[in-house]
């Protein structure tokens, strides 16, 4: 299978079992807009409660905000949003008047109809909008989540007190208006960011930045990315961040596409701290026991969740010869959208159902993502839920009625045991 084949399978698969679909596609789509179904959406969650739980429920360090995504507009002016630093390279075919990111062309021609391209101009990438109803104040659709953390520094220290370094995380929805939105949800203009701003003192960046790119490593062996498919990067030169002084991207090789961003982790200096206690006049510092105020420097670890979410695809589509052939999602436990189905072994059999919704009724009691499925014949319904990445399903039987035990069947080797209803949960392992 080329890779190519691979993406468009995965794509496919992506909108036929509910994961992912076109936004507004019933009329005709939204550019760069893409739409969660329950499974997409269910792997969207377990993905982002597993950053929350590592980055955040699991470490004393690290507090958690919800900042609105609309802000006043002086604070995407402080942070430098609103002028050069936030744009792309725009050009415009002088013949068709179709517009391109300049550094995405490979030749030097109107890659539509051939024709020659006008003069390259800067583009801003964040949706504007009016807020009230004059009209009068500008805001915009936030870019980035990081300056609703920033905003909210001295909110933070003043009221939980915590000791330096610490960080300050949040992870929600975020807008550009890409030139190009391409490559399935890799490049979409609505998208969702987890990311955290961790705040230390200058003279431990360059110690707290590796830490860092260890810690971004074990978070994506825990996703289940292979790390033959990752390499860091270093960003250089006109690629960098306007607010960064050093950047290492996570590169994942997504298949028909090659290695492209997945992460970045950057040095912010104290760059936004800086910038917003100037422009608001409110003190940005952080006073230690027995010293002098001062305004800490930033490292920021900021993840994309549909980047993870397509790599999380990629690494997990396997087909294999069980059977006459099958596609499944080789998906961990922990990400998978269906943990366990439930399947009555026929479904016109109403002793066999009733028992099969008693054991689904009570499995749903201690596993949240449990599905219930009497629809076709056994192999097909196994055909299904292999295709979601369900790692378990169990069959409820005639033998079932007769000495409470069901057939359990592994996703990945397709082996099947028989096993007592009271010992299901425990071979579950979830
Ligand atoms: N606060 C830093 C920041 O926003 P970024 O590299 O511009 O950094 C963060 O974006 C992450 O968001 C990226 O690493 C990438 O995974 C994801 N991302 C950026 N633009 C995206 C887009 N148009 N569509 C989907 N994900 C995107």
């Amino acid at each position: 299978m080329t890779d190519n084949t691979k993406m468009e399978k995965i794509v496919s698969l992506a909108k036929q079992r509910g994961f992912i679909f076109q936004g507004s596609e019933i009329y005709g789509g939204l550019a760069g807009t893409w739409d969660y179904g329950p499974l997409g959406l269910a792997l969207k969650n377990n993905i982002k409660k597993l950053w929350w739980d590592t980055f955040v429920e699991k470490r004393s360090d690290i507090y958690g905000v919800d900042a609105a995504i609309l802000m006043n507009e002086k604070v995407w002016d402080a942070s430098g949003h609103t002028g050069a630093g936030f744009t792309d390279p725009l050009v415009e075919c002088t013949k068709c008047k179709k517009r391109f990111r300049e550094d995405h062309l490979e030749g030097t021609d109107c890659p539509s109809c051939g024709g020659e391209l006008g003069e390259k101009k800067d583009f801003n990438l964040m949706f504007e909008t009016k807020v009230g109803a004059q009209g009068n104040q500008r805001s915009y659709l936030r870019p980035e989540t990081a300056q609703g953390i920033f905003v909210n520094f001295k909110n933070v220290v003043d009221t939980m007190r915590p000791k330096l370094p610490f960080g300050i995380a949040q992870s929600g929805k975020a807008f550009r208006n890409e030139i190009a939105p391409r490559d399935f949800v890799f490049r979409s203009r609505e998208f969702e960011i987890m990311e955290l701003e961790y705040f230390v003192e200058e003279k431990e960046w360059e110690s707290e930045f590796s830490k860092w790119q260890e810690a971004i490593w074990n978070w994506t062996d825990s996703l289940g990315l292979s790390r033959d498919n990752l390499r860091e990067v270093e960003v250089e030169g006109s690629d960098l961040a306007h607010y960064s002084k050093r950047t290492v991207d996570l590169e994942y090789n997504y298949p028909g596409k090659g290695f492209d961003e997945l992460s970045g982790l950057a040095y912010r200096t104290d760059h936004d701290l800086k910038s917003h206690q100037e422009a608001s006049g409110t003190k940005m510092t952080y006073t230690p026991v027995d010293g002098e105020p001062f305004i800490p420097h930033v490292i920021e670890p900021t993840f994309g969740v549909e980047r993870a979410l397509m790599a999380v695809l990629a690494e997990s589509y396997t087909e294999d010869d069980l059977g006459d052939g099958r596609v499944f999602l080789k998906l961990s436990k922990q990400l998978a959208p269906i943990k366990v189905a439930v399947f009555p072994l026929m479904k016109n059999k109403p002793e066999l159902v009733s028992k099969a919704r008693e054991v689904y009724e009570e499995l749903r009691e201690t596993i949240p993502q449990v599905m219930f499925d009497d629809n076709g014949n056994v192999g097909k319904r196994y055909r299904r839920q292999d295709e979601i990445g369900t790692p378990w399903c169990v069959t409820i039987d005639f033998d079932t009625l007769e000495d409470n035990t069901v057939t359990l069947r592994d996703r990945d080797t397709g082996e099947q045991q028989r096993i007592a209803l009271t010992a299901l949960v425990e071979a579950l392992d979830l």
